[in-house]
């Protein structure tokens, strides 16, 4: 290397080195061994090579052409380091690597912070909500009580809203898990068109209140998938009343799902749910599925959301390995296809 770019290495903060495969330190900025020290000879040496009995060091992934990760995060004298390769030279003697090491400890304490205090908020929030569902329900189906129509329907009302809290409670919930890599599907045998019902059933009412037709139809031959019956449930109604949201009067409602056989074992349930809402636009459509993402079109019944609805959906089918799909077009409607891969239940 030039003087001058020595010089212009020296001069950086960000720790650089150039390692070999076989564990020397070709060469480090002055950054890097200020950052390290002497202990560097020993770990690099250590991560940098395949032991005798075959086991690759850490920093091994990042000396593999293949290796498609090309950086990597690793804990070091009780710091975080994203470590990424920005040079690789591969000649007949030896690999090497030009690394840099991103200090991103104070990055990372933040984000475990903020997602400690969301869950502990949303915990928390929980059980006092969770107290007065009980409550509500108790009086209202209790044969003792005799309420007059009018406490009788302000009891129903509190229990409609204690239920919509928990639903977005729920949501911040899995947020919460999903951006700290926590969030994890079941993999118990469920029956799609039992969870299709039941969504259905529980916006019935709202659908009829907003004079909303919502159907539903599926083939006969429907067969179990793996997955969460409580998540797919809760993603279909997302779905659902996303629809009941943007769809005005006398609109239509279907929610359908079908068996799509594959080649060999890839065979899959499609699920469409569809509207003759007020529709998207295709800027709009390229983005609702990233968080807080909400559309210019305006609800045709008012009540914000939070927009994590969808973003939840799509987590929720990537973890049992599907995909989410929307085609819409504005004044028209909407339709949103779920494809769930199905290993078969014995
Ligand atoms: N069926 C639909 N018809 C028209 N626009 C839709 C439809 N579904 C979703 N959208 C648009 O995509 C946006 C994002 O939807 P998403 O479900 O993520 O959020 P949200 O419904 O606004 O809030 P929430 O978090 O309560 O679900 C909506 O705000 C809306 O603009
Ligand atoms: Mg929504």
């Amino acid at each position: 290397m030039t003087d001058f770019a020595l010089s212009l290495l020296d001069n950086l903060e960000l720790p650089i080195a150039i390692l070999t495969d076989k564990g020397e330190i070709d060469y480090r900025n002055l950054a890097f061994a200020k950052t390290f020290g002497d202990d560097a000879e020993l770990w690099v040496a250590k991560a940098a090579k395949t032991n005798v009995s075959g086991e690759r060091g850490w920093l091994q992934l990042l000396f593999s052409a293949r290796d498609r990760s090309e950086s990597i995060e690793a804990e070091f004298q009780s710091r975080t380091y994203r470590i990424s390769r920005v040079h690789f030279d591969n000649d007949d003697s030896a690999t090497k690597v030009g690394l840099t090491f991103d200090d991103v400890t104070r990055q990372r304490e933040m984000e475990q912070a903020k997602s400690d205090f969301t869950s502990m908020i949303v915990h928390d929030l929980r059980g006092p909500l969770s107290g007065i569902q009980g409550t509500l329900e108790f009086v209202l189906s209790s044969q003792e009580t005799r309420l007059d129509p009018m406490h009788e329907e302000l009891l129903l009302e509190a229990s409609r809203e204690s239920e919509r809290m928990m639903g977005l409670i729920n949501e911040l919930l899995d947020f919460s898990k999903i951006e700290s890599g926590n969030f994890e599907v079941e993999r118990d045998p469920v029956h799609l068109a039992g969870i299709l019902r039941r969504s259905v059933k529980s916006l019935q009412s709202v659908a009829s209140r907003d004079e909303v037709h919502l159907l539903t139809a599926h083939g006969s031959d429907l067969p179990m998938i793996h997955g969460s019956a409580e998540k797919l449930t809760q993603a279909v109604i997302n779905l659902v009343s996303n629809s009941v949201k943007f769809t005005p009067q006398k609109g239509v409602i279907a929610v359908g799902a079908k068996l799509l056989r594959g080649d060999a074992d890839n065979d899959s349930i499609v699920v469409t749910i569809t509207d003759t809402g007020v529709g998207m636009s295709p800027e709009d459509l390229s983005r609702i599925f990233e968080k807080y993402k909400q559309s210019k079109s305006k609800s045709v019944r008012g009540g914000a959301g939070t927009g994590l609805g969808l973003y939840i959906v799509k987590q929720v089918i990537e973890a049992h390995g599907g995909s989410v799909t929307v085609s819409s077009l504005q004044g028209v409607g909407t339709s949103m296809v779920l494809k769930l891969p199905l290993r078969r239940v014995a």
